[in-house]
């Protein structure tokens, strides 16, 4: 059983999925920790009533001082025996020295078809962009941001009417099924990283196929 830190700045759904999959009998892995930067997040109270541990450690008084707020969670972290850590919505960058420390070890999910519109925006870059599928990516964090060995990638189709609204809650419903598989297979020992590139023991289907628009 591996123990994993879910890191939150928000909302936490991610999070939320990723308690609920670790519930279920033999799921690899153990949630055991949830650290949010800001006391506000209202994740944190839907962990707490899973049960989770949950720990505050803001990083606005640390401003700039990334490497400051860094020795706190990796204290926190030690503390707690993390071996494994999810980001999930959570806003802080990192120094490349604590990003290098837990390479191979630290996924993150972003909603978008990586290396596609990563950043911020990433729902109203793919509508701009007119592109007809988008979805969401599981990957290794790496010190550049939303990029780094991919894992996992969800595809949903997107419509002539979605707004970034509309398009970011169906990317949501693919995000909460990606990252816990995603977990699973990290915490299995499935997935190898070879360069930029993973592979893993898991497989795909020939019927894994998504069109759009359908034309009927
Ligand atoms: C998700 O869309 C995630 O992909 C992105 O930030 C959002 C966080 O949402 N990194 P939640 O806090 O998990 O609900």
């Amino acid at each position: 059983m591996r123990r994993v830190a879910i890191l939150i700045s928000g909302r936490g759904s991610n999070m939320s999925a990723l308690i609920e999959a670790a519930a279920a009998e033999g799921f690899p892995a153990d949630i055991s920790l949830v650290i949010s930067n800001r006391a506000d997040a209202p994740g944190l109270a839907h962990a707490q009533a899973s049960g989770i541990e949950t720990l505050v450690i803001e990083s606005k008084p640390f401003g700039k001082d990334r490497a400051g707020f860094e020795k706190l969670l990796q204290a926190a972290l030690d503390e707690h025996r993390i071996e494994l850590i999810c980001l999930a919505g959570f806003m802080r960058l990192f120094t490349a020295e604590f990003v290098r420390h837990w390479y191979g070890r630290m996924l993150n999910i972003h909603p978008s078809l990586l290396p596609s519109f990563p950043g911020l925006d990433p729902h109203g870059q793919a509508l701009r962009a007119g592109v007809k599928i988008s979805g969401a990516t599981v990957h290794f964090v790496i010190p550049e941001t939303d990029a780094g060995p991919i894992v996992m990638q969800g595809a949903v189709p997107v419509a002539n009417d979605d707004t970034p609204d509309t398009l970011a809650a169906r990317v949501l419903g693919v995000e909460h099924r990606i990252y816990p598989q995603a977990l699973r297979l990290l915490a299995t020992g499935g997935i190898r990283i070879a360069g930029d590139v993973t592979t893993n023991s898991a497989g795909v289907s020939a019927d894994d196929s998504l069109v759009a628009p359908t034309v009927i």
